[in-house]
């Protein structure tokens, strides 16, 4: 009896074992437990399939969604904010404010900086920074890199280059996803480096000056104001705005009201006042700081999106100082608005000027808060 139960197990046993087996080419042979690599698979976040539970259809996540998505607010791990948005102004903004911790003169940061330029770089940019890599050398890149030898890249500053490597611009791609914030800046210190090695040979100042390359990459980097053994890097001192010696402090742009404008794509109406606020002059002066041009080429667009708008571009003052002078400062200051829309192609009879010096206050005088706000310059639909 016992020997029966044993042989019927064993031959039952044996059965299903061949019955399963009976794989070949597509047929999976016969699964009594179906494993997991029959379970759906789900692309994260994708929608899922409803699945039967006790014969009723559910989803597994409220949203159908296949993954709860992380909480709002939550961070990447070794993530660092980045205060300066992808905008002319944050661009601007970059450049003024950023300073590289790294020093290339330092032989330790020099070197790791010149491993990851090599690697991440060098292929458009080139070794020596000369925009002869090797995919443009090739003829495939469509778009060559500038020289950093160019007058224009010579005379970027730090912070502009850490902009533009953070965010890309445009046929070179970010750069924040592969190389964290430490590596980025170490390799903006390489370039200035490649820079200050090109000047030492082929700069004239340089050359007369005997001046090293540690000295001109001092020099360019702002650690010694652009001024050491003597000589200066006008070209290049000009363009960061921070000579030695200049007075103007550095410009701080806000919010500007003619993006609203562009945004809200309504119409304006007569009479109504709108102020550009980053519009900048050198102090107790008319000339336009060359800040201002990222603002006044936005209303220069927006007037040839609007060709029957007319406009009449208003300078005031605070109430400091002599009310005749005042009413002609701001009276210069408007045509110097006006004068750079005419010379952007902007029709004359569409353009009127007027300055108010200190008679249309737009806050209090009393207090230096209200005062900046009185300084602004406006334009007024006719
Ligand atoms: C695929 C080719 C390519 C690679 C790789 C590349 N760049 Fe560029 N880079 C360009 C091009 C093209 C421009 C010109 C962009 C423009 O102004 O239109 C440019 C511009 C620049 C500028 C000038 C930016 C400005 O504000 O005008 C800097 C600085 C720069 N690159 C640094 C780097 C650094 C540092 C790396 C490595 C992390 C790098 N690039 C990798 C193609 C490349």
């Amino acid at each position: 009896m016992r020997k029966n139960t044993l042989l019927t197990v064993v031959v039952t046993a044996g059965a299903l074992l061949l019955g399963g087996c009976r794989a070949g080419g597509d047929f999976t042979g016969r699964e009594y437990m179906p494993d997991m690599a029959h379970s759906e698979a789900y692309e994260y976040y994708s929608p899922s399939r409803p699945v039967m539970v006790d014969g009723q259809q559910i989803n597994l996540f409220a949203d159908g969604k296949s993954a709860r998505e992380p909480v709002k607010g939550t961070i990447p791990r070794g993530f660092m904010p980045y205060h300066f948005p992808d905008t002319p102004e944050g661009y601007e903004q970059a450049g003024l404010q950023l300073t590289n911790p790294y020093n290339a003169t330092k032989a330790a940061v020099l070197e790791d900086a010149k491993v990851l330029f090599n690697s991440n770089c060098a292929i458009c940019h080139g070794e020596k920074g000369d925009a002869k890599g090797y995919i443009v050398t090739n003829g495939k890149y469509p778009a060559p890199p500038p020289s950093y030898f160019e007058d224009r890249v010579l005379n970027l500053s730090e912070g502009k280059m850490f902009h533009s490597v953070h965010y890309g611009k445009n046929m070179m791609g970010s750069y924040a996803g592969q190389l964290n914030k430490d590596e980025r800046w170490k390799i903006i210190a390489y370039v200035k480096k490649l820079q200050a090695e090109y000047l030492a040979s082929n700069d004239s100042i340089a050359k007369s000056a005997n001046a090293t390359a540690d000295d001109i990459y001092n020099a360019i980097t702002g650690v010694n104001k652009f001024y050491t053994k003597g000589m200066s890097f006008p070209k290049v001192a000009a363009a960061t705005g921070s000579v030695a010696g200049a007075a103007e402090p550095p410009v701080v742009f806000v919010e500007s009201e003619l993006d609203k404008l562009a945004k809200e794509r309504r119409e304006l109406k007569a009479g109504e006042v709108i102020k550009l606020n980053n519009v900048f002059f050198a102090t107790g002066k008319f000339d336009l700081r060359k800040e201002s041009a990222i603002e006044l080429d936005k209303l220069a667009e927006l007037m040839k999106s609007k060709p029957t708008l007319k406009i009449e571009i208003d300078g005031h003052t605070d109430n400091q100082g002599d009310a005749k002078a005042n009413l002609a400062l701001s009276n210069n200051r408007a045509k110097a608005v006006y004068d750079y829309l005419v010379s952007k192609g902007i029709d004359k009879a569409r353009l009127a000027f007027k300055g108010y010096g200190a008679t249309k206050p737009a806050a209090d005088n009393a207090t230096e808060e209200g005062r900046a706000k009185n300084r602004r310059t406006e334009f007024k639909v006719l």
